[in-house]
């Protein structure tokens, strides 16, 4: 029904704001979803226990969509196993100018460049405190106007803020769209942000697991300095990938918009670096794959290469939430 008759109307308006339009519809009459949409596949072999939780099942909702952790109540109950809030900085801040989100329509894909735009980790608390029983996970940057050298900090404050509030942590260091972030990947200023985080954790009563997210964008070299660090620095795992600057094969007219480009074009090359990581680190810690999952297929391929979880974006924009049952079914008949 989404692809048949509520995508195309989607379709025809901006894609920012069809997302506000579609957010305060399933805010507003998400019980009329309930009454539409097919059940979710509730199965207790679909179960997983990754890094010390147990996950519902093992499709989850990639950071980005519920930025500022208005709707995971209700996008939970659509179906999703678990939901990743954010990315949130110590501040609220704007973003990046309009037109920042681009579709792809002929390679079922998006360009965004919306550059951490939102309410700040404050506000997105006391949202969080309305939780009710979602197992949600804490996306965290730094804000557009701290400079590199003073990061940590920034990391440091949502760390904290957020701690009793989110199940699991995600450093978000791979978005291309906020000014020389990607360069905390390098080895030494990453070892540095993900042992202070990890330090803070360890002075918990209860530690809470804390993943890194990187770009697919990595080389082998880097690749394998990222295996490094996680042993090194003992976090639980990693989350593969962020969206791309790469513009391989691209058909659509927006294809020479500037931002991370996510969607069909991402799927083989996060597959990639999931196979990679899984492989060259010898199944050392639990990856959650995302990156171009349109199909339940997709999603298979990439639990085979190595992912314990998998998160949809844009494959749930495209193909609508019926994709969350259809990988669910997949993995129930494969048994
Ligand atoms: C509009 C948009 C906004 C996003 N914002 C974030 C973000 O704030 N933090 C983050 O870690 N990833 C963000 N992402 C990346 C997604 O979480 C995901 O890693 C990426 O899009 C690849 O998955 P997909 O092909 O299923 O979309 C965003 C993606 C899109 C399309």
């Amino acid at each position: 029904m989404y692809k048949s008759l509520i995508r195309p109307i989607l379709f025809k308006f901006d894609p920012e704001e069809v997302h506000h339009f579609t957010f305060s519809a399933l805010k507003n009459f998400g019980f009329l979803a309930k009454l539409f949409l097919p059940k979710p596949i509730e199965d207790k072999r679909l179960e997983r226990e990754v890094f010390g939780l147990k996950f519902k099942n093992p499709v989850g909702l990639a950071a980005g969509f519920d930025k500022d952790a208005k709707l995971f109540n209700e996008l939970s109950d659509l179906g999703f196993g678990f939901i990743e809030i954010g990315t949130l900085t110590p501040k609220p801040q704007a973003g990046n100018d309009k037109k920042r989100l681009f579709r792809l329509k002929e390679d079922s894909a998006i360009i965004n460049r919306m550059g951490f735009n939102n309410g700040g980790v404050d506000e997105a608390i006391e949202r969080l405190k309305k939780n009710k029983n979602v197992l949600i996970g804490g996306n965290i940057g730094k804000n557009k106007v701290t400079p590199n050298e003073e990061a940590v900090n920034d990391y440091k404050i949502c760390f904290e803020k957020l701690f009793p509030y989110v199940d699991y942590f995600v450093v978000n260091v791979s978005s291309p769209n906020t000014p020389n972030l990607r360069e905390l990947q390098d080895k030494k200023p990453l070892t540095e942000l993900l042992s202070t985080l990890q330090n803070l954790n360890l002075k918990k009563q209860k530690q809470k697991p804390i993943l890194l997210k990187i770009a697919p964008d990595l080389t082998d070299e880097q690749l394998l300095d990222i295996i490094d660090i996680i042993k090194e620095t003992q976090i639980a795992g990693v989350i593969a990938t962020n969206t791309t600057l790469s513009r391989e094969n691209l058909i659509s007219e927006n294809k020479t918009e500037t931002g991370g480009l996510s969607g069909k074009p991402l799927t083989k090359r996060s597959t990639e670096v999931i196979r990679f990581l899984s492989e060259k680190s010898g199944k050392a810690f639990p990856i959650i794959g995302v990156g171009g999952i349109h199909t339940a297929q997709d999603a298979i391929e990439k639990l085979d290469a190595g992912a314990s979880l998998v998160q949809l974006y844009t494959g749930f924009i495209y193909e609508g939430p019926e994709l969350i049952n259809e990988i669910n079914r997949e993995i129930l008949n494969r048994g």
